[in-house]
């Protein structure tokens, strides 16, 4: 039987020169459209955490909501969308975060999440981890106790990892891509 990283690592399609020349996009919508590479990528993901009281799976808009949502029905959590700005209609908390070029902005409801609240932030993938520091900031703003991080993919060549870990951030990964 084929062990779940290599499962995982046979689904990812690499796109070459995508979105510029000189990148290699690691592409997840193979994976999600394989039925069993979907559910093995969310099992093992909360496979951990199975048991624990988990209150909230907080996801980044977007890739991020497709694993959150089925992780937070996996462990009976509930689901936070962490948003683009302009996105979300009630009272927000927002931050900056800082993107390959440049910064954006992402928001939260400000009652998404209460004080002392279990949390685990999900993402597909981490690369620099400015785009999951901010998810942590947001979080954190708010109270919220953030049991870990889990992500499918790491490139641990860009930092994200050890990034969140200076935060106190427990992080999970599945798969690794050396280089970028
Ligand atoms: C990608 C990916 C992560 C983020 C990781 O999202 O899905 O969210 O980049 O990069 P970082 O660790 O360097 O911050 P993207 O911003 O492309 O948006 P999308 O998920 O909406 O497609
Ligand atoms: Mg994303």
């Amino acid at each position: 039987k084929q062990s779940v990283e290599d499962t995982l690592l046979t689904t990812i399609r690499t796109i070459p020169d995508y979105p510029k020349p000189g990148i290699l996009f690691r592409d997840i919508t193979t994976l999600l459209g394989n039925a069993r590479a979907f559910r093995r990528a969310v099992d093992e993901l909360v496979h951990p955490y199975a048991g624990s009281k988990i209150d909230k799976i907080a996801g980044i808009e977007a890739r991020g909501f497709i694993l959150g949502g089925a992780i937070a029905h996996q462990l009976s959590a509930g689901f936070v969308p962490i948003r683009k700005k302009g996105k979300l209609p009630h009272d927000t908390v927002r931050v900056a975060y800082s993107l390959e070029y440049g910064v954006d902005e992402m928001e939260m409801h400000r009652d998404a999440v209460s004080p002392g609240e279990k949390v685990i932030l999900v993402d597909d993938l981490i690369a620099t981890g400015g785009t999951a520091e901010g998810a942590v900031k947001l979080l954190r703003q708010m109270g919220a106790d953030i049991v870990a991080a889990c992500f499918v993919i790491d490139l641990p060549d860009l930092g994200g990892r050890k990034k969140l870990e200076a935060l106190d951030v427990d992080v999970r990964t599945l798969v690794a891509f050396e280089g970028h």
